[in-house]
């Protein structure tokens, strides 16, 4: 082959690609944009105190977050690969170690992790369309919203079955192979999402405690601080840009060779970034207005937004939309986190997709069970961390994501010679490069290390 081509040029006959650069943002907004948003970012948020976890946060997403998506996206479009396999040829093409592989197969097991509580909550979500539909919530009140949640997540059947519900529905598409196929319909949902939050803003500005919910998101008090909340704050923005596990790796997979890597990324983080603050920006005023609890935990959506639908002209309507997004973002999010897995699985073991879809779909639908149980029957299990969800949370949102992008950071910085990282990205861009360089040898490495060591008390 020609040297004046770069790596990933040779390889991309290998692989379909994203219709356009449009495309490919669309698609990578589609999988960072989700239930991370919307239903985690606000209860994190309030469980922590608020102002200084979402100021933490923001640093975060900055500083480590957006040079880790551009390393991801630069690794995935130069292997051409499924996750596993780009950081084995990449390893062995580097620095002779096949063994980087293995940041693949972490990032596989997270996936499943996250999935299998992901689509239990992705189920309350598709429930909650129907509960806003039948205008359940009309002239409701905090209590009667709050009893209604718990006695629904507190009944296993029924989230068993919206649980399988929405696998199934992950399980068909990614069967289909429709990722490519979601731009059309990612160009349509992030943007109503966006009109939709813009009108609870609306009812939130009324509600009477609008600056009451601005100063507890943005007023930081670093007393209730401590080295927890600090990688709480990280694994949030792990979370949200759905980086760390090689999700975006293989969507990099099917990146056109002469679309900008940095324009990209910077795309889908502000899109990112913007939703999640808006979503607090929603719900906070809510809590306040009603006397509701900002450290409510994984209810807190479900219990503050029904009453903003049911008291709302056109609430039902806006309900039922506004949960019909939800889920839709939730279900392309999905998507892509068992994209990484069955993309191994068809490459490694000549699976055809379908039946890759379907055995990874299996395992991670009775993974999902512990969740479902969490919220019912084993509600009162609790040890670490606390019940199982919130364990499995812990351990994929603020350990294994960290790690997995902390070992892509390395590998992007450090064993990856400049030449074939300049190659990826912009070599126009040159001051943009230095400072890509800059934050993924050194800022970002020493970091995501120093938070690590605070969070187990090392500093204090
Ligand atoms: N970023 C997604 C969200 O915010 C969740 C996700 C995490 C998706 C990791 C893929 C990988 O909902």
């Amino acid at each position: 082959m020609a040297d004046s081509l770069t790596k990933s040029e040779q390889r991309s006959s290998l692989h379909g690609h994203w219709s356009s650069r449009v495309g490919f943002i669309l698609a990578v907004t589609g999988a960072a944009v989700g239930l991370g948003n919307i239903w985690k970012f606000p209860y994190m948020a309030g469980m922590n105190g608020g102002g200084a976890f979402v100021l933490i946060y923001l640093a975060c997403v900055l500083v480590i977050g957006l040079p880790i998506m551009m390393s991801e996206i630069m690794i995935g479009r130069r292997g051409r690969r499924n996750p596993v396999a780009t950081m084995q040829i990449l390893g062995e093409e580097e620095s002779g170690q096949r063994k980087w592989g293995l940041v693949g197969i972490i990032g596989v097991l997270g996936g499943f992790i996250i999935l299998s509580f992901y689509s239990v909550i992705a189920g309350w979500t598709v429930a909650y369309v129907f509960k806003t539909a039948s205008n359940e919530f009309a002239n409701t009140n905090a209590q009667s919203v709050s009893e209604a949640f718990n006695s629904f997540v507190g009944n296993p059947f029924i989230t068993g079955f919206w649980h399988t519900a929405f696998m199934t529905m992950t399980v068909i598409l990614v069967a289909l192979g429709v990722e490519k196929g979601l731009e059309k319909a990612v160009r349509f949902m992030v943007p109503a999402l966006l009109v939709l939050l813009l009108v609870l803003l609306g009812y939130a500005i009324n509600s009477g405690s609008f600056m009451e919910g601005v100063v507890f998101m943005f007023q930081p008090d670093f007393s209730k601080v401590d080295g927890g909340t600090v990688l709480a704050a990280m694994g949030q923005a792990f979370f949200t840009l759905s980086v760390g596990m090689g999700s975006i790796m293989a969507y990099g997979a099917y990146l056109p060779q002469d679309t900008s890597i940095v324009q990209t990324s910077i795309a889908v983080v502000v899109a990112d970034t913007a939703i999640a603050i808006l979503a607090g920006l929603v719900i906070f005023p809510i809590v306040f207005a009603n006397g509701l609890e900002t450290a409510e935990g994984p209810g807190l959506i479900f219990q503050t937004l029904p009453l903003a639908f049911g008291q709302l002209a056109g609430g039902a309507i806006f309900g039922t939309l506004f949960f019909l997004l939800l889920g839709f973002a939730a279900l392309t999010s999905a998507i892509s986190l068992m994209e990484p897995a069955v993309a191994w699985m068809i490459e490694s073991h000549r699976l055809s997709r379908p039946k890759a879809a379907i055995v990874i779909g299996i395992v991670i639908w009775l993974l999902g069970f512990l969740t479902v149980l969490s919220f019912s029957t084993l509600k009162d299990l609790t040890f670490l961390q606390g019940t199982i969800f919130d364990n499995l949370d812990y351990l994929a949102s603020n350990i294994m994501l960290p790690l997995g992008g902390l070992a892509i950071t390395i590998f992007a910085g450090w064993i990856m010679c400049r030449n074939s990282s300049a190659d990826e990205l912009d070599p126009v861009a040159g001051s943009v490069y230095k400072l890509w360089r800059l934050l993924t040898r050194y800022v970002v490495p020493v970091a995501v290390v120093l938070v690590f060591l605070n969070a187990i008390g090392v500093f204090s």
